[in-house]
């Protein structure tokens, strides 16, 4: 580190924010092939001091995958709709209240805090912590992170990752808080993922997960034609999930709407694009799997955390990982 002295003797460091913004992330990242803590900023790369593993940076994004394995389809949709949900764009806050309600928390209490975005797609959610002054480390295994970086590639406290969860770069213990907002259950599994995050989260942070239900409005048709569109070329799933737009009218007649929201179900909601979005958002992942709150809850239990609470927006958990005393910070 180079050091330079004031003029009052006072000595400081002569790097600049981006610098020390590397510098801190270094800190936090391990070797995903031999463990070692620490890796080697390279400017274009990521290098393990003690394998020499090399892990690229390519567009803004820090790269700890080969490709996108079965997520694919997620890299079309959010560099599709990249910013469709996206609050700055809209000029609202739609995905800040969707945010508050799905961990439970204060904007507040994020101010200077490392925080985690597990599954980030095109960066809705990480521009909300952003906002509030955490210090984002947003990941996705798809190549949706890099519309998340040209979202918010111009903010110093927002990091990229294209990482897969079972295997993240990171030490344990790193994170104040951890949230993974419609993501476990797009992964080959959800309980296994969740516990992976776990070890993560520093004594006394808090964890905040939403996974579908099992009791969800689109389940019965949609989960039929699900088993022949998840392997449709993207383009034209693309394009035929677009007859949401008008659909969203007949599923609103008395008698009509009844059958065809459930032989046809699309996503209902009043914004035009969004309803496209969540239709193919619904129709095109590989795996999709679907839990009741006891599950989830048991899985929080299994992985020794404390305080959880159940949002009102099923199925939404939180839970502290307490201290090794047995304290909660
Ligand atoms: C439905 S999107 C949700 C994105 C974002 N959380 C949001 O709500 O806007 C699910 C995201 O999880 C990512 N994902 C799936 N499996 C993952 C894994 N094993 N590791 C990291 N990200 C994963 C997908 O690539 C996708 O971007």
């Amino acid at each position: 580190m180079a050091f330079a002295r004031l003029p009052d003797g006072a000595v400081t460091s002569a790097r600049s924010p981006i610098e020390r913004a590397r510098a801190e992330v270094a800190r936090q990242l391990k070797c995903i092939r031999c463990g070692a803590p620490g890796l080697r900023d390279e400017a274009a790369a990521w290098r393990c001091p003690a394998c020499s593993s090399v892990f690229p940076v390519r567009a803004g994004v820090a790269r700890f995958v080969a490709g996108q394995a079965y997520s694919e389809s997620f890299g079309f949709e959010w560099n599709y709709f990249a910013r469709t949900q996206l609050d700055s764009t809209r000029g609202e806050a739609r995905s800040r209240e969707t945010f508050i309600q799905k961990t439970g928390w204060s904007l507040d209490a994020l101010r200077d805090k490392r925080v985690l975005d597990a599954g980030c797609g095109m960066g809705r959610f990480a521009e909300v912590c952003a906002e509030a002054g955490a210090e984002v480390y947003a990941v996705d295994l798809s190549t949706a992170v890099e519309a998340a970086y040209r979202n918010l590639g111009h903010r110093g406290n927002v990091h990229f990752f294209q990482a897969d969860i079972m295997n993240l770069p990171f030490a344990d213990e790193t994170f104040d808080f951890i949230y993974s907002i419609g993501v476990l259950h797009h992964t080959p599994d959800t309980r296994a993922a969740f516990l992976r995050l776990v070890p993560l989260l520093k004594p006394g942070g808090t964890i905040a997960i939403w996974v579908y239900g099992k009791r969800l409005r689109l389940l019965v048709g949609g989960e039929i034609l699900r088993a022949a569109t998840r392997w449709l070329p993207r383009k034209w799933l693309l394009h035929a999930s677009k007859i949401a737009i008008p659909l969203y009218h007949i599923h609103r007649l008395p008698v009509v709407g009844t059958a065809t929201s459930i032989l046809l179900p699309t996503s209902k909601d009043p914004d035009p694009e969004w309803r496209w979005l969540d239709t193919f958002d619904w129709y095109s992942p590989r795996y999709q799997w679907k839990h009741t709150c006891e599950e989830v809850e048991a899985w929080f239990r299994e992985a020794g955390l404390v305080q959880m609470r159940r949002g009102a927006f099923p199925v939404t958990v939180s839970g502290i990982r307490p201290s090794p005393a047995g304290r909660v910070v």
